[in-house]
C-alpha cells in the first residue's frame, strides 16, 4: 500500500540558496517563501545559521527569517524551520521574541570525512555538540529534525554503508531528536540502497518521523523516492526549481525538483496539498533573480506549455 498523503519539506531558501556564488537580495529570498506558502507548501527550510565565513550567502538568515515570520507574512499551518548546527546558531534563531521558527535542524553526517569538512569535526563529536542544541531547542518548544548527510556515498570517502548510516541514526536517537532525514548529498544512490538506509533509520525512528532527501546529479531521486513510498515512508525534502548544492561537497547538483515530485505524486493520487501551477509560478520567480532557467523537467515542461497556449491564443 502507497501512502495516500505525502508531505513536501521545500528546502529550497536554505538547500536551494546556500550555494550560490552572487548575491541575492533578502527581499528576494522572502518573496521567495512568501510564494511557495501561498502554492501550499506547508514546511519550508528557511535558512540557516551557521557561520557567514562558511556559508556567506545565508549571512542574513535573522533578517530572512524576521520578515518571514513578521505579521502578516507569517502563515498558519506552516512550519518554519532553520539550520542550526550548535548552541550559537540555535541562540540567534532564538534571538527576536515575535520571530521564531517551529522547528531546527542538526546536520550530521554518516561519513567521517564529509562531516569534518562541512562542520569542522568528526561524526561524534558533532553528535555531542548537537546535545545542547537539541535539549535547548526542546526546551523552547520547537521540534528537532536530524539531517544526515552522504547517507549512500561521500565525495571524500566514496562507499557508506548501512552500518556506517544506522551509527548516526542511533547517535541521533540517544540525543533525542524528533526526526530522521537521510540524505543523498552528491545523488548516488539507487533504490535498493536507498532501502537498505532506509531500513536502518526505520528500525531507530518511527516511520512518520523518517524522511528522504535527495539531490538529483545522476537522475536517481524520483526513483528512489518511489523506492521510499514503497517502504510507507511519506515525507521528502524537495527543492523549488531543483536549486540546490553543498558547497562542502563538490559536484553535488540540486536537490530533486519539487515541480517534479508533485508531477509525479500527483500522477499517482498522492495528495501533497500543494499547487502545481503556482509552484512552477514560485520557481519561474526564483529563477528570474538567478538568470537561468528552472532546473525541473516538469516546470520547464509546464511553463512551455503555457507559452504554447499563449501563443496559440495570439496567433
Ligand atoms: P568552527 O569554525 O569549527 O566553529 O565552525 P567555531 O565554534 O570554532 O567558531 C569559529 C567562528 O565561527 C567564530 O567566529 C564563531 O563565532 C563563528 P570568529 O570568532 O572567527 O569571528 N560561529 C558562528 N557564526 C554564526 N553562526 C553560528 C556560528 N558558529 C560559530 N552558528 C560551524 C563550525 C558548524 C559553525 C561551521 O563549520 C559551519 O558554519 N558550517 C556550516 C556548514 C553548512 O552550512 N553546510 C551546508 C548545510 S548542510 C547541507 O547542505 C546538507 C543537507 O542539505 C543534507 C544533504 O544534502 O546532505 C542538510
Ligand atoms: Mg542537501
Amino acid at each position: 500500500m502507497l501512502p495516500t498523503h505525502v508531505t513536501l519539506v521545500e528546502v529550497g531558501p536554505r538547500d536551494g540558496l546556500q550555494n550560490e556564488a552572487q548575491p541575492i537580495a533578502a527581499a528576494d529570498k522572502v518573496e521567495l517563501v512568501r510564494r511557495l506558502q501561498a502554492a501550499g507548501c506547508r514546511s519550508i527550510e528557511v535558512t540557516s545559521f551557521v557561520s557567514p565565513k562558511w556559508v556567506p550567502q545565508l549571512a542574513d538568515a535573522a533578517e530572512v527569517l524576521s520578515a518571514v515570520l513578521a505579521a502578516p507574512q507569517r502563515a498558519a499551518g506552516v512550519r518554519y524551520s532553520v539550520l542550526t548546527p550548535n548552541l550559537k546558531g540555535l541562540e540567534a534563531a532564538l534571538a527576536n521574541p515575535a520571530a521564531r521558527p517551529d522547528e531546527v535542524v542538526v546536520f550530521g553526517a554518516a561519513s567521517e570525512a564529509f562531516s569534518r569538512r562541512n562542520i569542522n569535526c568528526g561524526i561524534d563529536e558533532s553528535v555531542e555538540r548537537f546535545r545542547p542544541v537539541v535539549a535547548a531547542a526542546h526546551e523552547a518548544g520547537l521540534r528537532v529534525r536530524a539531517a544526515i548527510s552522504c547517507a549512500l556515498g561521500c565525495p571524500y570517502q566514496g562507499e557508506v554503508t548501512p552500518d556506517e548510516v544506522e551509527h548516526v541514526v542511533r547517535r541521533m536517537k540517544d540525543i533525542g531528536v524528533d526526526h530522521c532525514g537521510i540524505a543523498d548529498t552528491i545523488g548516488v544512490g539507487t533504490p535498493r540502497r536507498v532501502q537498505a538506509a532506509m531500513e536502518r533509520a526505520l528500525r531507530h525512528f518511527p516511520l512518520a518521523e523518517v524522511s528522504g532527501h535527495f539531490h538529483d546529479t545522476y537522475g536517481q531521486a524520483l526513483a528512489n523516492i518511489h523506492a521510499c513510498l514503497q517502504m510507507g515512508i511519506h515525507v521528502f525534502d524537495a527543492s523549488v526549481a531543483g536549486l540546490g548544492g553543498c558547497p562542502y561537497a563538490r559536484g553535488a547538483t540540486g536537490n530533486v525538483a519539487t515541480e517534479d515530485v508533485v508531477f509525479m505524486l500527483r500522477g499517482m493520487d498522492i495528495d501533497t496539498g500543494i499547487d502545481l501551477d503556482a509552484l512552477v509560478d514560485a520557481g519561474a520567480f526564483v529563477c528570474g533573480v538567478l538568470g537561468r532557467p528552472p532546473a525541473s523537467r516538469a516546470g520547464r515542461a509546464l511553463l512551455a506549455r503555457r507559452g504554447a497556449q499563449v501563443a496559440g491564443a495570439t496567433t
